[in-house]
């Protein structure tokens, strides 16, 4: 894989091409009979889920990688030229905001809906979360205690004033999270939670593994984040003296989210593309799907790779993660109005 720009309608586009798809500086060429294009921001190692698809089908995939941002502007771009089929993204805020440019199409499968928890798909189909995605506390295990624990609000207590390692209120995970919050509590109350989080002026870290090894490092002694980059830290250091604590399961569950995917609007091969889809929904590929990233699979029935495991099993927040979208700009206003930058 190469990193190579690629400039559309003055666009300076960067993609990061694989398989060869496409030639440096060409648009894609259209899709061969029955081939389903998949515009990826999700880069954890799916080809073997897609290479089991093509071996039990025969229809050929090809997959062009780049980020949310630029795999948005890309299809919003092409418009009805779009050879794209398929979207495959990380985070529901960025489904949700796909299906409401227009870039989605719905589809009716009662195989998705049977493989997939209702609050982990689009309530009108547009999108499906394929795998899930925990952001819970984390602490060090030499310096906190379980017992010390137990919500996302409790966050705001005043002993863990400097103690605390956040990631910006911007981030797509944080605004989330905070939507969901605000969907389940409504505003005034979210907007509490996370001034009590501002107040004990958190140390503010831009990415997930840097504030795990922030906490293990003692810098803070909690923190939230993402639990398959905690599993990537453990899978390479057994030891590593940081743990997760599922928030809320005695009230409302662990915050989720998913990565997933949807047809895009103007899909050429929608028939394929929903059976890839479908193929991506079942317990045989859920577990490929998951496993190299660490996230557990959407699909209830597929085995949940060993180091995720071990942590045990939770209560998830049930809130349909179309909130994540739906509650984004209230969450970005509240975060602003309380301190949380
Ligand atoms: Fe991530």
């Amino acid at each position: 894989m190469r990193p190579i720009r690629l400039g559309f309608r003055g666009v300076a586009v960067g993609l990061i091409l694989t398989g060869g798809f496409l030639a440096a500086g060409a648009l894609p060429a259209p899709a061969q009979t029955g081939e389903v294009v998949i515009y990826s921001a999700r880069h954890y190692g799916q080809e073997p889920a897609f290479e089991a698809f093509t071996k039990k089908t025969g229809i050929q995939i090809k997959i062009l990688n780049g980020s949310t941002g630029e795999m948005f502007e890309r299809l919003r771009a092409e418009g009805d030229r779009t050879p794209a089929d398929v979207l495959l993204t990380v985070d529901a805020g960025n489904l949700w905001n796909a299906a409401r440019a227009g870039l989605l199409q719905k589809v009716d499968s009662p195989e998705l809906q049977a493989n997939l928890p209702a609050h982990l798909r689009d309530p009108e189909m547009r999108w499906v979360g394929l795998t899930v995605r925990a952001r819970t506390i984390m602490y060090n295990t030499k310096k906190v205690t379980p017992a010390e624990l137990s919500t996302y609000e409790a966050l705001g207590d005043p002993k863990w004033k400097g103690r605390l390692c956040l990631r910006t209120s911007g981030y797509i995970y944080n605004q989330s999270l905070i939507a969901t919050l605000t969907r389940r509590h409504g505003e005034a109350h979210a907007e509490a939670i996370v001034r009590g989080w501002s107040q004990n002026q958190p140390t503010i870290i831009n990415s997930d593994t840097k504030i795990l090894e922030a906490i293990a490092a003692g810098q803070c002694d909690v923190g939230l984040t993402n639990h398959y980059y905690l599993a990537r830290l453990v899978a390479k250091d057994p030891a590593f003296p940081v743990a997760p604590f599922w928030a809320n399961q005695q009230t409302t569950g662990t915050h989720v989210n998913v990565s997933g995917a949807g047809v895009t609007a103007h899909a050429k091969n929608r028939a394929n593309a929903l059976k890839l889809l479908e193929f991506l929904s079942s317990p045989e590929a859920q577990q490929m799907f998951a496993d190299v990233g660490f996230e557990y699979p959407a699909n209830p029935q597929a085995a949940v790779n060993p180091i995720v495991a071990r942590w045990g099993r939770f209560k998830q927040d049930d809130i349909n993660i179309a909130a994540a979208g739906e509650f984004q700009a209230a969450a970005t206003r509240l975060a602003d109005r309380a301190g949380y930058k």
